[in-house]
């Protein structure tokens, strides 16, 4: 067992209980539909890393399973005793008077929840037609049994665990499939991430940004920095941002920095420091770095994503004269993480 197990398993409680409210995923969702009526017609939709007898992801698709003319809806959770919460678990109502409930199997499995059509004759297709059943593993994602799952789907949305991000991400993309999932803006420099976003293979959802969550205890908890990743289309990736030149940034823009000193080069860098996205002047062809939330602005007509750079390090292109140099100086002070972009 590695050394530093019971701190990673510290790390994991806190990280990844929190749970996601429905408005915010129906704001989402909404925004991917306005530009694609029928982006989820026929589609299987997989919901792993959930708990589907209280899940808002299960409970929105399954509701909403006609409207969005939906072939199947698969919800899969985690195994109490492998999330190793530190909380007093008793199994729902639902699951507790259910003819599948089982004692020796409610704490170490995982479950599926399945809906595909009207079981209870009532005329519709919603949250009461779900199935369920344990599964034979824990529910673990990259289970082979997750896997198998992953493959019959089409499409892939959760708020995964933020621990998991990188693995979470590799499992969708070497099974080729679309999704929608949330995460830490932090994941945007990871060297397994970037290199998706710069080649415009996945890019940031619509709605980013402080959100709260609500935590095992029913408390909600505001998180200032999650986004949506994604590689379905969505309609403001291909709005434009409305931008000043120059000169007008340096006579009118509403930040001091930028009236007071302009732009400045890094000293390690060939490339001025924009510390605004609203910032970015239109008529500057060279090389810029901006902070990361430029992403939530970014629409790749406008501009080509060409690297990030962080205080020691260039993810792309390194050379022997950058190479371990403070990238984001500017007159010898550290800026943030920078993504570097020109204008098309
Ligand atoms: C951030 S929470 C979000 C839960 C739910 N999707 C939601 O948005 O309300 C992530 C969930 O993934 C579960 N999880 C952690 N590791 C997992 C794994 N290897 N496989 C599947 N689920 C996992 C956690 O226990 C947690 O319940």
């Amino acid at each position: 067992m590695p050394k530093n197990s019971s701190l990673r398993k510290a790390a994991k409680v806190k990280n990844d209980e929190f749970y996601t409210q429905y408005a915010d995923i129906q704001r989402e969702v909404n925004a991917y539909l306005e530009y694609n009526p029928d982006v989820f017609r026929n589609k299987t939709i997989l919901l792993p890393c959930d708990d589907p007898e209280w899940s808002n992801f299960t409970l929105f698709f399954a509701q909403n399973f006609k409207n969005f003319g939906l072939k199947k809806l698969i919800s899969t959770s985690y195994a109490v005793e492998s999330k190793q919460l530190e909380i007093d678990y008793q199994p729902t109502n639902f699951e507790k008077y259910s003819s599948n409930f089982d004692e020796t199997k409610t704490r170490c499995r995982g479950k599926i929840f399945t809906l595909d059509k009207d079981i209870n004759g009532d005329g519709k297709v919603d949250f009461k037609d779900l199935k369920w059943q344990y599964l034979e593993d824990d529910g673990d994602f990259n289970s082979d049994e997750g896997k198998k799952l992953r493959d019959e789907a089409d499409i892939i949305i959760t708020n995964p665990p933020f621990s998991l991000f990188r693995e979470f991400l590799k499992w969708i993309m070497e099974a080729k499939k679309q999704f929608l999932i949330l995460g830490n803006m932090n994941a945007i420099t990871y060297k397994e991430i970037f290199p998706y976003l710069k080649d415009n293979i996945i890019w940031l959802g619509v709605v980013n940004g402080a959100k709260e969550y609500i935590t095992p205890t029913g408390e909600h908890k505001k998180m200032g920095n999650t986004c949506w990743f994604t590689n379905i289309d969505h309609g403001r990736r291909h709005t434009p941002l409305s931008l000043m030149s120059m000169e007008d940034n340096i006579k009118y823009s509403k930040h001091k920095e930028i009236k007071e000193k302009g732009y400045q080069k890094y000293d390690f860098y060939d490339a001025i420091e924009v510390p605004y996205t609203d910032a970015i002047p239109n008529d500057y062809n060279d090389l810029m770095g901006v902070p990361n939330s430029f992403l939530n602005k970014y629409c790749p007509e406008q501009f080509q994503i060409i690297d990030a750079i962080g205080r020691y390090s260039q993810l792309y292109g390194a050379t022997e004269e950058t190479q371990g140099k403070y990238l984001t100086m500017v007159n010898g002070i550290h800026k943030f993480v920078r993504i570097v972009i020109k204008r098309k």
